[in-house]
């Protein structure tokens, strides 16, 4: 049991990572933007599980977002020893027609603010040898993928990061672990106009079953989870199969029917 820190539980895959911990007796901070639902789940998850629960609304695609959530939980002197950066979204469409503003979003939320504040946490479990973060990739972080060009692209980074920093901790009491879903079927396709996919018509799994799947490997410390065997088959697949060739796929796949 400790403190876990998730960001993006209003909906989707963070808001079953938070049942689930919740459920495992651990306290909760939630961190979304929307302060209506935040209350409500607050509310849910205290009379549920009888744990302590707290959150913290705001945009994460802030420049000021690492430091404000550092100094709430200093406020409420609540050490982190579980991290969990889920907060995401996807703006997709050729890039010549995407909404450059929201890609500069996304990459603020995916690559500066995980970076910022994952070094700001990092650095208290450091000093006590102690804590685990689970960052949320995807299957997109090892595809390049046309028509989702800037997406796939900070999914990289995540990928790059997590594994790089699973290196730098392998022997101490920190663990690092990387969880690379597929199509899920939470808010997601909807906000980004990507339902009529064949990709999130055909091959969708529910959250609380990337959940199952997951969470006792990442429980072990696990570097890397890919949950199911069809992500899984799809990852080996984008490895060994020409660039050419994952690019003309990714584009049907990716296409509204
Ligand atoms: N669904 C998929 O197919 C899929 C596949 C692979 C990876 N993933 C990854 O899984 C993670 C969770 O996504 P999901 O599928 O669960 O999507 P979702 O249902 O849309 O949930 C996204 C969550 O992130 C929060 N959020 C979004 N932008 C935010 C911002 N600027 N500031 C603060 N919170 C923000 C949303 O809450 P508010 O709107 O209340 O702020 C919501 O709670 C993301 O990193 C996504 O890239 C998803």
């Amino acid at each position: 049991m400790g403190n876990v820190l998730i960001t993006g539980t209003t909906s989707g895959l963070g808001k079953a990572f938070t049942e689930k911990f919740a459920s495992m007796g651990n306290n909760i901070i939630l961190v979304s933007r929307d302060i209506q639902k935040l209350k409500k789940q607050q509310l849910y998850l205290q009379n549920q599980y009888h744990v302590t629960v707290n959150f913290i609304a705001y945009d994460l695609t802030k420049e000021d977002a690492a430091d404000l959530i550092m100094e709430q939980i200093e406020t409420w002197n609540t050490p982190i020893d579980f991290l969990v950066n889920n907060a995401g979204f996807n703006e997709c469409g050729l890039f010549s027609q995407t909404d450059l503003d929201k890609e500069i979003k996304m990459i603020d939320l995916h690559i500066r603010f995980i970076t910022q504040l994952t070094k700001r946490i990092l650095s208290i479990m450091k000093k006590n040898n102690y804590g685990h973060i689970l960052n949320i990739g995807s299957t997109g972080s090892f595809i390049p993928s046309p028509s989702d060009a800037v997406y796939s692209a900070t999914k990289a980074y995540i990928m790059s990061f997590s594994n790089a920093l699973y290196g730098e901790y392998r022997n101490t009491g920190i663990k690092i672990t990387l969880l690379c879903p597929g199509a899920t079927e939470t808010e997601f396709a909807r906000k980004a106009n990507i339902e009529q996919t064949l990709l999130f018509k055909y091959a969708v799994m529910k959250p609380d079953k990337v959940v199952k799947i997951s969470y006792p490997k990442i429980i072990k410390g696990k570097r890397l989870i890919i949950p199911g065997i069809y992500n899984k088959l799809l990852v080996f697949f984008s490895k060994i199969i020409p660039i050419e060739i994952t690019n003309k796929l990714t584009m049907i796949m990716m296409k509204n029917y």
